[in-house]
């Protein structure tokens, strides 16, 4: 039996770090990627610590003729996909880019999987679906409203496609992980997030500033009914979002499911604000960093942690790393590029 696994979006941040992972564990693994957002140096950072080549494949997931050549290629145990656009505020200056490449790629993946038996997806889902909660911790029973941006928007509409297609196709597994904050970087320092357009994520934007990429941190609000003014989020080391891929993956493989489709969040559980995520850099740097509070961003939600029972219960899971080492292997990474 094949245990060769499609990755979507395989030279991106979270995908490289799945590849590292299933190669830990002995998985096969395929890689498409059309580096909307990622460069192929993924792949010899992968290299680099694993000793092992990336077999990849450079095609746009929107394009099913391309893409079905891969399937054809290969014979897949499951797929992962990661391949999405994921910023918050562009989605709402540009929505149909977003429909379109989230929902086209991901409605590709189904297709071709469906097209070829291959029966066990893991998709990428994000917090984001549950938009601004009214009780936290959030566990996956919270019910989602009206979207806050088209990015998550996206997320939830991915989410029912999977499930309705699960619903009259008894034979395919599917899991949504929905991610809480990933940052951080591989242990090593030899991969981490690099994206090619502008980073959004506050971990990159602190890493870039602190090494003088960029002159000036913005922490988007400074007014919120939070502890301290500033957004609340539950970080979550990327080594962990990739090893509960793994064995999510596997638990699927080897039929440990005992429902068709299911949905788990990705989280710690502990809420981290931006005034405290940049104190823990600044302790573990020694580094001053040079931040204003600006305005609201719009689309952004106030204050977002999890509840992660049901994945801890199910899938075996832990989260090994805390914010300081998330801070640690991220500044690690950053020195790492700029050698
Ligand atoms: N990083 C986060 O904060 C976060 C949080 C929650 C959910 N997610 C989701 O996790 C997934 C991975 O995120 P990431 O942080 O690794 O992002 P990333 O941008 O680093 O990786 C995504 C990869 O997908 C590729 N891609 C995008 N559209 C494609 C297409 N049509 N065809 C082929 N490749 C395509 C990009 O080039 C990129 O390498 C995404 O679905 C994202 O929405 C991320």
């Amino acid at each position: 039996m094949s245990n060769c696994i499609l990755i979507t979006g395989g030279s991106g941040y979270i995908g490289s770090h799945t590849i590292i992972e299933l190669f830990n564990k002995g998985f096969e693994v395929v890689s498409v990627d059309n580096q909307s957002n990622s460069s192929v140096n993924a792949y010899e950072n992968v290299k680099k610590i694993t000793g092992k080549e990336v077999k990849s494949y450079s095609v746009d997931l929107c394009n099913i003729d391309a893409s079905r050549v891969i399937f054809k290629n290969h014979q897949f145990a499951g797929v992962i996909h990661f391949a999405a656009y994921k910023a918050v505020g562009e989605s709402v200056e540009e929505p149909l880019k977003y429909y379109h490449n989230n929902i086209a790629s991901l409605v590709n993946i189904i297709a071709l999987s469906k097209e070829f038996g291959v029966r066990n997806l893991i998709f990428s889902s994000s917090c984001s679906v549950y938009g601004n909660v009214e009780k936290l911790p959030v566990d996956e029973n919270t019910p989602r409203p009206k979207a806050e941006s088209p990015y998550a928007y996206t997320k939830q509409i991915g989410e029912v496609m999977i499930q309705d297609f699960c619903k009259v196709n008894k034979d395919f597994n599917a899991i949504a992980l929905r991610y809480f904050n990933p940052v951080g970087a591989h242990p090593s320092g030899l991969n981490g997030e690099s994206p090619i357009n502008k980073p959004n994520n506050l971990v990159p934007i602190i890493t870039g500033v602190a090494i003088g990429k960029m002159a000036q941190l913005t922490v988007y609000g400074g007014d919120y009914p939070t502890r301290d003014g500033t957004c609340v989020r539950d970080y979550i080391h990327v080594s962990d979002i990739a090893n509960a891929h793994v064995l999510a993956i596997d638990y699927l493989i080897n039929s440990k499911n005992n429902t068709n489709y299911d949905v788990f969040n990705l989280g710690t559980g502990n809420g981290v604000s931006v005034l405290e995520a940049i104190n823990a850099f600044e302790k573990i740097s020694g580094q001053k960093l040079n931040y204003k509070i600006g305005p609201r961003r719009e689309g952004d939600v106030i204050a977002v942690y999890s509840d992660s029972t049901k994945v801890y219960q199910a899938l075996k899971w832990k989260c090994a790393h805390n914010i300081d080492s998330m801070m640690e292997t991220a500044w690690k990474w950053e020195k790492n590029m700029a050698k």
